[in-house]
């Protein structure tokens, strides 16, 4: 399916073409930076669980990630870091002025589409197309007169894409959620953060029922449940837990935007919950380690 991106910040290279050898990756994606390289060769490296990028002609051609919600405040730290990182990015967003400015990154990694989680997944299809590898769903709804759009942005919207996702085989997704979701079911009802974020037409109801979407779907997932988020740089180190188990704290955007790209890079986070704060006495740890160390439930 041949997909026209409405707004593409530098000339499309051969980047963009889509590529006969094209394959979609299950588990891990590994890219190594693009600089000039000397390599010709015509077919994907396949290891283990590990597909690295492909290269033909000398260009190489980077793993595409979509990004839902590419203007939000972690949606657009996202961005960022998966072009740091050697990723391509569509970047999915409501108003392509606006993302123009939000997402200065001039990289010809990045092609910025008009993409609105609750206009159903044969839309979303189209703009996510047959060249993204995997998803990240940043999106959140923004308070508004509409008090469904939390239900229709954080369920129905997320159920959107992954019904995408499924009508395309694309086989990873990436979730941000948040801390608490299961509060009722943790003994945390009376939690002000889960009150407060469910008077807001039920929220953390909402985004539980994505989750558990996901869970269902059979796509590999990893949910990335973050604490207060802030937007200040990172003070402290990342703490992961598993699920149902943290129930305040914070974590710099930064931080919540590492994981959610890094969960790409690690096998460990394949299938998983994972909860994550950010505390100044927390040892460093490596990814691996910290997704590693989350049990599969
Ligand atoms: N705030 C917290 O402390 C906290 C804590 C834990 C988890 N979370 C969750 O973490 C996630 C990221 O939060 P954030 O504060 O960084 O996000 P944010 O700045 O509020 O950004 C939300 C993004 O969702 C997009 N969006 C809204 N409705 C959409 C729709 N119908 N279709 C497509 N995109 C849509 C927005 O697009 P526009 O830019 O066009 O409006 C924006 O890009 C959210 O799911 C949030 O609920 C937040």
């Amino acid at each position: 399916m041949a997909v026209t991106p409405l707004f593409l910040r530098n000339s499309p290279r051969t980047l963009w073409t889509q590529h006969s050898h094209h394959s979609r990756l299950p588990t891990t994606l590994t890219t190594t930076p693009k600089t000039s390289r000397s390599l010709s060769f015509n077919s994907t490296k396949m290891e283990a669980s590990e597909i690295t990028e492909e290269v033909t002609e000398n260009v190489s051609v980077k793993k595409k990630i979509f990004v839902a919600g590419a203007t939000g405040s972690t949606g657009k730290r996202i961005v960022e870091q998966l072009l740091a990182k050697g990723f391509a990015v569509k970047a999915g967003v409501r108003d392509l002025d606006k993302a123009r400015t939000a997402l200065l990154n001039d990289s010809p990694d990045l092609q910025i589409v008009k993409a609105d989680v609750t206009e159903g997944s044969e839309k979303l299809a189209q703009v996510i197309g047959d060249d993204s590898e995997a998803v990240i769903c940043a999106t959140g709804f923004r308070p508004g007169w509409d008090l469904f759009a939390p239900w229709k942005v954080d369920n129905f919207g997320t159920v959107n894409l992954v019904e995408a996702c499924r009508k395309l085989g694309v086989n990873r997704f990436i979730l941000i959620s948040s801390i608490l979701v299961n509060g009722a079911a943790m003994g945390q009802i009376l939690n002000p953060a889960y009150i407060f974020l469910n008077v807001f037409g039920l929220t953390l109801v909402a985004k539980l029922q994505a989750e558990k979407y996901i869970r269902k779907s059979g796509i590999n997932y990893t949910i990335v449940r973050p604490g207060g988020l802030k937007n200040e740089p990172p003070t402290g180190n990342v703490v992961m837990e598993t699920e149902d188990t943290l129930y305040e704290g914070s974590i710099s955007r930064d931080q919540v935007a590492e994981v959610a790209v890094e969960a790409l890079i690690h096998s460990e986070s394949n299938y998983k919950v994972v909860e994550i704060v950010s505390r100044t006495d927390a040892p460093k740890r490596s990814y691996k380690d910290l997704f590693g160390s989350i049990k599969q439930r």
